[in-house]
């Protein structure tokens, strides 16, 4: 059966065997299993911390959390009320509806409006929706944000999507952000600021902990380690940030398993830097399309 839907999750399968787990709470994907042209057996594509809260006690440490209405602490007004990478992550979604069931492609869409617990923290009229889509060696991600508001205000916001690459880290390289301006969040300022600087290397690594914002990025990236790869293309996301704790970070959390930084790489495309905005009655589309190399 392409889809099926369990108790707090739903589960795609393609007819070629690549899967995909979702978890109504945060809507977080927390498994996606594909082959590659070269090698058809489905494998695991996504980190997973063994330690990962599951029961919706926490957002998931692992998978691809969405982060919306705000990116790290919050810095817009009105997101004031808001814990670090905003309330998505951590609300129950509900399912709409099975998009396409076909021999190509499975996908379904979840819903989040403002809840009562939502409107308490943040007083804005949304709707979110948010389009899974399997295919035999993709797994596509699309973000819809509605401005449902009456009034001619705009709807500010950042968004992203906070993929947890399986990848041994000490071998990954992401490509191509030579050039490309970027903030690194693992050193301040005197003034309290993220040091600004120019990546100098044709192909990032994550050998120490690395926290960095790239802005204005190409939007298209490889992730390439011995024997594997996952390519990144992305649209309406203009920035990259690409994070690994390290040691140095991830011995700091609770829900990271022991050594687990060494086993992926997050590279997360999304609208961060500043925000972006949508006008009453319109709708936004931030989207990914991952693919086995
Ligand atoms: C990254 C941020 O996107 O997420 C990091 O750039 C942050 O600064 C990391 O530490 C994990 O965040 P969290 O809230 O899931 O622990």
């Amino acid at each position: 059966m392409p889809f099926q839907r369990l108790d707090n999750r739903i589960v795609l399968t393609h007819p070629k065997g690549a899967s995909a787990e979702l978890l109504l709470f945060g809507a977080t994907i927390i498994s996606w299993k594909a082959g590659s042209q070269a090698n058809p057996e489905p494998t695991e594509r996504l980190f997973l911390s063994l330690k990962a809260f599951l029961d919706g006690s926490k957002p998931v440490r692992g998978g691809i959390p969405v982060v919306f209405p705000c990116f790290g602490p919050p810095t817009h007004p009105e997101h004031s009320r808001l814990a670090q990478h905003g309330f998505a992550r951590s609300e129950t979604w509900e399912f709409d509806s099975v998009v396409t069931d076909n021999a190509d492609s499975v996908s379904v869409r979840l819903t989040l409006g403002p809840t009562p617990s939502i409107t308490a923290k943040y007083n804005r009229s949304f709707h979110l929706a948010y389009v899974v889509t399997l295919e035999e060696h993709r797994l596509s991600t699309d973000l819809h944000v509605t401005n449902t508001s009456t009034s001619p205000d705009n709807l500010e916001f950042q968004a992203l999507f906070h993929n947890y690459i399986l990848a041994p880290a000490d071998q990954i390289l992401v490509r191509p952000l030579q050039n490309i301006m970027y903030y690194d969040k693992t050193e301040t300022t005197e003034e309290g600021r993220n040091n600004a600087k120019v990546e100098s290397r044709s192909g990032v690594d994550v050998h120490k902990y690395t926290d960095s914002v790239y802005e204005g990025a190409p939007q298209e990236y490889e992730v390439t380690w011995s024997g594997g790869g996952l390519r990144i293309r992305t649209s309406e996301l203009k920035d990259v940030v690409i994070w690994n704790p390290q040691k140095k970070a991830g011995s700091k959390m609770a829900d990271m398993e022991d050594g687990g930084w060494e086993r992926f790489v997050c590279v997360e495309p999304g609208y961060v830097r500043g925000f972006t905005n949508v006008g009453a009655g319109n709708t936004w589309v931030g989207r990914q399309v991952l693919s086995v190399m």
